[in-house]
């Protein structure tokens, strides 16, 4: 179906007949319910004399990030405010439970918004995201914090505006979690976080079930977005000032097979290269068991598409990765780690490591080290195993201590930090395109921006340049990211 622009939107709700029955289809029944609540948010408005404000807080993937920016997007077009502060009028936390401090960080902020609810009772709280796809915590939710007005999953993130409106028409909390879903729906507003740069939904759920991982619990199964759907939203996203695109699936790889005319990953990375107007391409995160020479081909010959291959490892042990279902053993990763980096000279890889999945033994662990020595990884992202209940993973037995994991994790995260330093001082004196993101947090005299390899660098320039690409020299490296210097007479 078209894809509408925010302005689109927004005149086609304001045309919207609120009069006669609710409309069954999507995306129409909640264009109905965001112009029934701008009623109620404009009356409230009017009331307090102030525009009435949000506050969305994202934990987890990009996934969630994206999916917050539709939450947002529903908001504004209802007629709030974004606001950073968790003062709000409307204060949702979209949550995430990979890991189990995850979870623990949404309870403490919690305890927070209780207090602020107590002097302000006007004041919605929502909670939405990957957690409230757990029975038990929805239960202690319902059970421990009453003061919680709207409980929604992952299934039914499009569905804000109707859950707000039932919360406002009955008074009461609104619990509204679906198991799963086949449904994909299509052009609902969306506020990006950066004009220039978007993620793209490929696919929603996952089917790998990875031994560890919660992820196709709270997810739900594997469903992919039409290519067209796709390629008109990467252009409305071009029209916009968009000019880099993150396409997003849990694996990439599976894209398409679920669709009733097969497309691959690949095939799809190479239309989104054809959109006029884009000038770079990534995407997040490609398993390694089915990466295809195709891709591989795509990437190499497409220059759109970013010098990056994020290749979650897990474990650089056979025996492990075989417990955890991740269908490659170590000699099968080294491999396509060597066809990447022939075919694509200048790649930069990136993994996922977890230490410490139950049965790792201390042989298991320097296999995963030997697998870093060998990749030389430009970062990777380390973690401690953290045991998900109705994971099969749950059940395992973890032989080593706690004493003996950390001790592991910190011989990891040494190796990784000084290889990832190596590499990056190998860079320096390059002149390099970068795309400016913004104005540096640490030092607001300076920009910043980012490699197509994804490599960070700070340095001088002129606001307006942001959303631009330009070329700038690698002067001096700072350990992980770069202080450079704007090559003037490319602007
Ligand atoms: N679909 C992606 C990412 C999923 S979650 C993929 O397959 O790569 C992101 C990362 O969190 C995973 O790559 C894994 O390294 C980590 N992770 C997932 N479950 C975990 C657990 N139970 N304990 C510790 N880390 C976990
Ligand atoms: Fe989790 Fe594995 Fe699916 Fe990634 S591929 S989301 S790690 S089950
Ligand atoms: Fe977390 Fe859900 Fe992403 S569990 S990592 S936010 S898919």
């Amino acid at each position: 179906m078209e894809i509408h622009n925010r302005k689109e939107l927004d005149e086609l709700i304001k045309e919207l007949d609120i009069n006669g029955p609710v409309p069954d289809k999507e995306p129409f029944r909640q264009y109905y319910f965001i112009k029934k609540n701008r009623e109620y948010v404009a009356k409230k408005k009017e009331e307090l004399g102030r525009p009435l404000t949000c506050s969305v807080n994202t934990f987890g993937c990009q996934m969630n990030v994206r999916d917050s920016e539709k939450l947002l997007g529903i908001l504004e077009q209802m007629g709030y405010e974004k606001t950073d502060s968790e003062d709000a009028d409307f204060v949702i936390y979209n949550t995430c439970t990979v890991r189990e401090n995850a979870n623990r960080k949404v309870y403490g902020h919690l305890g927070i918004l209780k207090h602020k609810k107590k002097s302000r009772p006007d004041m919605i709280i929502g909670l939405c995201g990957c957690m409230m796809q757990e029975q038990e915590v929805v239960e202690t939710i319902r059970t421990k914090y009453k003061f919680v007005d709207i409980v929604f999953g992952t299934h039914n993130v499009y569905k804000l505006a109707e859950i707000y409106y039932n919360r406002i028409a009955s008074g009461s909390s609104v619990i509204d979690i679906w198991k799963d879903t086949e449904m994909v729906v299509e052009d609902l507003p969306a506020t990006r976080e950066y004009s220039f740069k978007s993620g793209v939904n490929i696919m929603f759920g996952c089917n790998n079930f990875c031994t560890y991982c919660i992820v196709p619990y709270v997810r739900g199964r594997e469903r992919s977005r039409t290519p067209e759907d796709i390629i008109d939203e990467v252009k409305a996203l071009a029209a916009d000032g968009v000019v880099e695109v993150m396409l997003l699936g849990q694996n990439v790889n599976s894209y398409g097979k679920n669709l009733p005319e097969k497309v691959s990953f690949a095939k799809l990375l190479e239309m989104v290269c054809q959109v006029e107007g884009i000038e770079r391409v990534r995407f997040m995160t490609p398993h390694p068991k089915d990466l295809s020479d195709e891709l591989i081909d795509v990437i190499a010959r497409n220059p759109k598409v970013c010098r990056h291959v994020h290749l979650p490892l897990q474990s650089g042990s056979t025996k492990i990765l075989k417990a955890m279902n991740r269908h490659y053993t170590k000699e099968d990763y080294l491999a396509l780690v060597d066809k990447i980096k022939t075919r694509i000279p200048d790649v930069s890889i990136t993994a996922d490591i977890i230490v410490g999945f139950p049965g790792e033994t201390e042989e298991d662990f320097l296999d995963t080290l030997d697998v870093v020595e060998k990749v030389r990884y430009d970062t990777a992202f380390t973690f401690i195993y953290s045991k998900r209940t109705g994971t099969p993973a749950a059940a395992m037995e973890n032989g080593a201590t706690k004493e003996e994991i950390n001790d592991r994790y910190n011989r990891l995260f040494k190796r990784v930090q000084e290889i990832s330093g190596e590499i990056t001082q190998t860079f320096k004196g390059k002149t390099l395109p970068v795309l400016v993101e913004g104005i540096s947090e640490q030092n607001d005299g300076l920009l910043t921006g980012r490699l197509s390899n994804n490599l960070l660098v700070h340095f001088e320039g002129c606001e307006s340049l942001i959303g631009h690409i330009v070329d700038v020299t690698l002067v001096e490296c700072k350990g992980f990211y770069f202080i450079g210097r704007l090559i003037e007479d490319e602007v």
